[in-house]
């Protein structure tokens, strides 16, 4: 194929209620995410999983002589947002391009095709997990949420006498979590209500992890421990899995924190307790922890809690600057003129976003006006940036140090003060 011919590939869309048609489409990305082929008795199985998933999707890509060369999902989900909880988004998921078709611009069709219908049907925001980080600034994504990996000396954590949960009245329940889910899943939901940055998990998302056997499931070692509060009420959750290993007859095991959620500081103590605790366990570890985890305040030596690496997990990406700002609630006020450049892309424009300490409601956050204006801006930024900053986890100013938000230090400082959250952003959840 030459480059040229590239841009005559026809752009299709998938029926996902077509299970063979799902099944060609899906070879593309076990190629470009170079996962091993089912073996012939599991390809039954795997396409059941896939269909499931993708099932009420939007599913597209590039065909080139009568095959898949090109694949693209999107999605509406629900993305919490500072102050205001759940809002709308398109979600953006199994981008991928045959290593014979790469570089030839079909990334780019795709991306812009369906961005700009997600305007169109009123999102006013988009977001994906990038697979490499240099791929979708270019494209206006920014890196919103970040999380952190953990690893726990258990025998050295000791709890300090002043971390709430000490008193704690509920009680810890193992359960089967193909039978359970879906108590964590109420438990999840109330979680990521509560912090910017969260992503709803549907039904199949739990089916997926909770399935015996499944492709993506958490794996027959994993083991589910639910909270209930005094009267019953499920209020936290950990889902964690054990790796046997020994040096002689010591042992060296290792649990793995898969999903940890909770509805109080206490009852996370609870469960980090009791996942620390566990007879014949070193260490834990925990995979895409929030950047501001509570557990090393918690403890007697804060060092026993080693963090890293960090990375960008949630990448954002404004389709509407002004309905994108408007999303949120802000704990700051004041006015800042922003002006948002966004070439080819549909976020463009300057918009003034106005916090007035008038309209403060009684939790402390405000609604924004934003609108439309001629006015010369205070900043001027890229829709990339925008998205960085929109769920509070990016710092204004940094970006501005970078050179990637223009303003004077006044107007950069009022803006970092405007966007502040008080928890950082957080997303724990695969799409
Ligand atoms: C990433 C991928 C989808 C890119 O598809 P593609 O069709 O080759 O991309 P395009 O030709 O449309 O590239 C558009 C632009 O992005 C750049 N780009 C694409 N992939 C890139 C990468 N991995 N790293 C850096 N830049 C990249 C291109 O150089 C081009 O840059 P330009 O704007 O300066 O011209 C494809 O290489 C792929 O499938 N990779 C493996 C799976 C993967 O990582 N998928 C992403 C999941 S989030």
């Amino acid at each position: 194929m030459s480059p040229l011919d590239a841009e005559a590939l026809p752009l299709r869309t998938v029926d996902t209620a077509d299970a063979e048609a799902v099944a060609a489409w899906s070879r593309v990305p076990r190629v470009a995410f170079m996962e091993a082929e089912p073996l012939p008795g599991e390809a039954a199985a795997r396409l059941r999983e896939t269909v499931e998933r993708v099932a009420g999707q939007r599913l597209s890509g590039v065909v080139d002589d009568g095959a898949w060369v090109a694949t693209y999902r999107s999605f509406d989900t629900e993305l919490t947002m500072p102050g205001t909880g759940p809002v709308s988004v398109n979600a953006v998921s199994s981008v991928t391009v045959l290593p014979t078709h790469r570089r030839r611009g079909l990334l780019r069709r795709m991306i812009g095709a369906d961005l700009h219908r997600a305007r169109e049907r009123g999102h006013a925001l988009a977001a994906l997990i990038a697979a490499e980080a240099p791929i979708y600034g270019r494209f206006g994504f920014g890196t919103a949420t970040r999380a952190v990996d953990l690893t726990v000396e258990a025998r050295a954590c000791r709890f300090r006498p002043d971390a709430p949960g000490a008193d704690d009245d509920g009680r810890l329940e193992l359960v089967e979590a193909q039978e359970a889910w879906p108590l964590l899943a109420a438990v999840h939901d109330a979680s990521r209500r509560a912090r910017p940055g969260g992503l709803a998990r549907e039904e199949r998302w739990w089916r997926e992890r909770t399935r015996s056997g499944g492709h993506r499931a958490w794996g027959p070692r994993s083991r589910a421990v639910l909270h209930r509060d005094a009267a019953g009420a499920p209020d936290g959750y950990v889902a964690y899995e054990v790796v046997d290993r020994w040096e002689g007859r010591v042992s060296r095991c290792e649990a793995r924190v898969l999903d940890l959620h909770a509805a109080s500081p206490a009852v996370y103590r609870r469960l980090w307790e009791f996942v620390l605790s566990v007879d014949l366990v070193r260490t834990v570890r925990a995979g895409q922890r929030p950047v501001d985890e509570l557990l090393p305040l918690l403890l007697e030596d804060p060092r026993a809690v080693q963090q890293g690496p960090l990375d960008d997990f949630l990448w954002v990406r404004p389709l509407d600057a002004a309905g994108a700002l408007a999303a949120r609630r802000y704990l700051g006020c004041g006015t800042v003129v922003l002006r948002v450049l966004d070439p080819g892309g549909p976020a463009g424009g300057t918009v003034r976003l106005h916090v007035d300490p008038q309209r403060c409601g009684e939790d402390g956050w405000t609604c924004a006006e934003v609108t439309g204006t001629d006015a010369e801006p205070d900043v001027v930024l890229g829709a990339a940036e925008l998205g960085a900053l929109l769920l509070g986890g990016t710092s204004a100013v940094a970006l501005a140090a970078a050179g990637r938000v223009h303003g004077t230090a006044e107007a950069v400082h009022r803006l970092h003060a405007l966007l502040g959250t008080p928890t950082a952003p957080w997303c724990p959840t695969w799409f």
